[in-house]
């Protein structure tokens, strides 16, 4: 029995890429194949699943990966019901609240409109803090949303700031703060226990 690993694409994919040569298993057919989405390594007693980001904790949490790479933003927003064992350190970034530097475009009386690609993360942010608001679910460039007058405030990830400060935006607050963690799922942990165990290991050893 092969494990069988969920991998995201993306920016994700080049730190994984360097994380499994360390212990000598070598991704490079999957860097080559840009468009295969399954392979087979037999030599590592390893399936990988190349799959968007977003999608990683689905996979594993259902059990279609025994194993997976994924953001803490990803795990958060999915509410995924799996085991964690590993921070793997990179993709750092910060899931924040932002907002235009210059004041809202929109009448804010109307009620807090938020733009995000992370609904549950905003839900549960503002349901906290006990502000009633309108989530708006958009599936990239969501610093646009101010600026258009779609939305007042965005819930997004922020690595260098670049994009904000580009767009004229400015944090509000930090949500929290997002590296990529090894996950597994839940009842593959106890029927692979020692394969899965010493895959852990293994990475572990080299982080
Ligand atoms: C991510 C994120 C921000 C940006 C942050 O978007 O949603 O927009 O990167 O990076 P920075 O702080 O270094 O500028 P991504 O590039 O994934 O594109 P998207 O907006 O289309 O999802």
């Amino acid at each position: 029995m092969m494990l069988s690993i969920a991998v995201p694409k993306g920016r994700l994919f080049d730190h994984t890429y360097e994380l499994f040569s360390k212990v000598g298993i070598r991704l490079d057919r999957v860097k080559k194949e840009k468009r295969k989405l399954l392979f087979d390594f037999p030599e590592y007693g390893l399936k990988v699943m190349i799959v968007k980001p977003m999608d990683v904790a689905t996979y594993v949490e259902y059990g279609a990966a025994d194993l997976g790479i994924a953001g803490k933003d990803v795990i958060l927003e999915h509410m995924a019901d799996v085991y964690e064992p590993l921070d793997l350190g990179f993709g750092y970034c910060r899931m924040v609240v932002a907002e235009p530097k210059d004041g809202p475009t929109i009448d804010k009386s109307i009620g807090l409109k938020v733009a995000t690609k992370y609904p549950r993360i905003a839900e549960r942010h503002y349901g906290k803090k006990g502000i009633p608001v309108e989530i708006i679910h958009l599936y990239g460039s969501v610093e646009l949303a101010p600026l258009s007058g779609l939305a007042h405030q965005i819930v997004d990830l922020v690595e260098t700031g670049k994009t904000l400060k580009e767009n004229n935006l400015v944090e509000v607050e930090t949500i929290f703060e997002v590296t990529a963690r090894l996950i597994v799922n839940r009842s593959s942990m106890r029927l692979n226990h020692e394969k899965i165990t010493a895959f852990i290991k293994k990475i572990g050893s080299v982080l």
